[in-house]
């Protein structure tokens, strides 16, 4: 009997151990500390009002005052707060006393350094972190890097609240999407919520398309700087500009203008390319360029626009996305019926045969400026040119019928699915870039979003262009 205790007792030794042999990373040390130090002290060791004293737990900053150690870095056994809690004096009286697991942790979170945690994990800590983190690399560095951020997912009052398994889906998705090996992900706050990556190693920085234009009706091609990590920003939600932040100009000067990006998107939300972008058409072509294996689609169906309520500045749209569903502002009632025809029936038809002959409606509800793309079953892409369709009147009926008068014309050997996509603004869009490449399919996109200082191309607001889209099928002829 006794023996059989102690081989009981054994194991949930040994079981206990195993979960405290592996203390969670320095980064979510850090999570975890904001956690506690907010769930005990802040009552009273807040900012003003509620500050007791010098000491502010709010950030990592206002536990560090000079000449008084409250927080020595390294030093668990030195720190005035892990005195102060372990010898029961804070929290003071009957107030409910941090367990022992949270007391390790605090310890633990002293022992790697301290590592920094702000007030709150919004898009200005954001923005603060990877300014610095630019400005500490030299010039010539600046334009290859770029930056993944899951801080929007931290909890602020969960002291057992962990990153790593989101930061490992991370690291899984950027071996799935690009050719890196190992780990490119640099993070560059003291919580790792931020991360840099550099272009090269993942392929990213391959630019597969030519920008084809007409002049004196002759094709010129000319290499675009479009490269692949710009696919990935024509499909994110996220994006925004905001000119009334501190860092605004400070970013642009120091990274955006000469990184030179397609839409000048600071950051992408690490969630939303393991959760979203990864099994889109999109993440599709990016595997493709690079040759590595495909990722299952998941389903062809367009990505909604998500909420996301700023408080100030202005969403980045994706209006260019391929995978991003249509945009259709209504604001004070505009917006722009569009159908497509059949040119032989004139009326709505979404099937066709090789030969056929379309024609598309139009009534827009103010007076408008609109242009046409079309996604071909090839992956080719075309713009037809509207000429004098380019801008309707308020309230009327347009039927574009192409230069022959007769409808568009449908390639007599190409099955497959189209997609007819009209922008609709009530000022003039900026024009179209149409980038043509023989290893993916074709893009047409637009610089609705140019940095301050740059010419605009076109007077639009784009939160007021309107996007909407038709798919078509085309079968055999008979
Ligand atoms: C109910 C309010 C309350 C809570 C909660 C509380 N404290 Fe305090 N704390 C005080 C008071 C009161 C003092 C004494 C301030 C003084 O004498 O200037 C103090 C002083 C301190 C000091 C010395 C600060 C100085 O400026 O001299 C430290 C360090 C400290 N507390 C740490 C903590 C920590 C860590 C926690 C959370 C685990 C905590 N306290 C929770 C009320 C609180």
């Amino acid at each position: 009997m006794a023996r059989l205790a102690s081989v009981v007792w054994f194991i949930v030794a040994g079981a206990g151990l195993s979960l405290r042999a592996d203390p969670p990373p320095a980064g979510d040390l850090a999570l975890q500390a904001r956690a506690i130090l907010r769930k005990y002290c802040a009552d009273c060791h807040d900012t003003h009002p509620r500050r007791i004293g010098e000491l502010s737990v709010r950030t990592r900053a206002g536990l560090e005052r000079a000449g008084r150690p409250f927080l020595v870095p390294s030093s668990p056994s030195t720190s005035q707060i892990v005195h102060l809690i372990e010898d029961g004096s804070m929290p003071p009286g009957q107030r409910p006393q941090p367990s022992p697991d949270e007391r390790r942790i605090l310890r633990d979170w002293i022992a790697v350094g301290a590592p920094a945690y702000p007030a709150t994990f919004d898009e200005l800590y954001v923005r603060r972190a990877i300014l610095a983190d630019i400005e500490k690399r030299p010039a010539e560095q600046r334009p290859t890097g770029r930056y993944l951020s899951l801080h929007n997912l931290v909890r602020d009052d969960d002291p057992t609240f962990t990153l790593e398994e989101r930061r490992t889906a991370l690291r899984r998705a950027i071996s799935q999407l690009s050719k890196a090996t190992g780990d490119v992900l640099e993070p560059i706050d003291g919580a790792a919520t931020i991360f840099r990556l550099e272009l090269a190693p993942t392929g990213w920085d391959l630019r597969p398309f030519q920008r084809r234009e007409v002049v004196d009706q002759k094709e010129r091609l000319t290499p675009s700087s479009v490269n692949l990590y710009d696919l990935i920003l024509i499909e994110y939600p996220f994006g925004r500009l905001d000119p009334s932040e501190p860092t605004f100009a400070r970013l642009i000067e120091t990274f955006l203008r000469p990184a030179g990006q397609l839409v000048p998107i600071l950051y992408l939300r690490g969630d939303w390319l393991t959760d979203v972008f990864l099994g889109t058409r999109a993440s599709a072509d990016i595997t493709r360029a690079l040759e590595l294996p495909q990722p299952s689609i998941r389903n062809g169906s367009p990505t909604p626009l998500p909420d996301d309520p700023l408080t100030t500045g202005a969403r980045i749209l994706p209006l260019d996305g391929i995978d991003a569903s249509d945009h259709d502002s209504g604001e004070g009632g505009f917006g722009v019926l569009f159908d497509v025809w059949n040119a032989e029936t004139r009326a709505t038809a979404r099937r066709f045969q090789g030969g056929n002959y379309l024609l598309f409606f139009l009534r827009p509800t103010r007076d408008t400026f609109v242009q046409l793309v079309w996604r071909n079953a090839d992956g080719t892409c075309s713009v037809p040119n509207l000429g004098a369709h380019s801008f309707l009147g308020a309230n009327t009926e347009t039927i574009l019928a192409g230069a022959s008068g007769k409808g568009y014309r449908l390639k007599q050997n190409l099955t497959g699915r189209e997609r007819l996509i009209v922008y609709a603004a009530e000022s003039s869009l900026p024009p179209t870039e149409h980038l043509k490449t023989k290893m993916l399919d074709e893009r047409v996109v637009h610089r609705f979003y140019p940095l301050p200082g740059e010419k605009p191309m076109g007077e639009v607001n784009p939160d007021r262009v309107i996007r909407k889209s038709v798919e078509i099928e085309i079968t055999q002829p008979r």
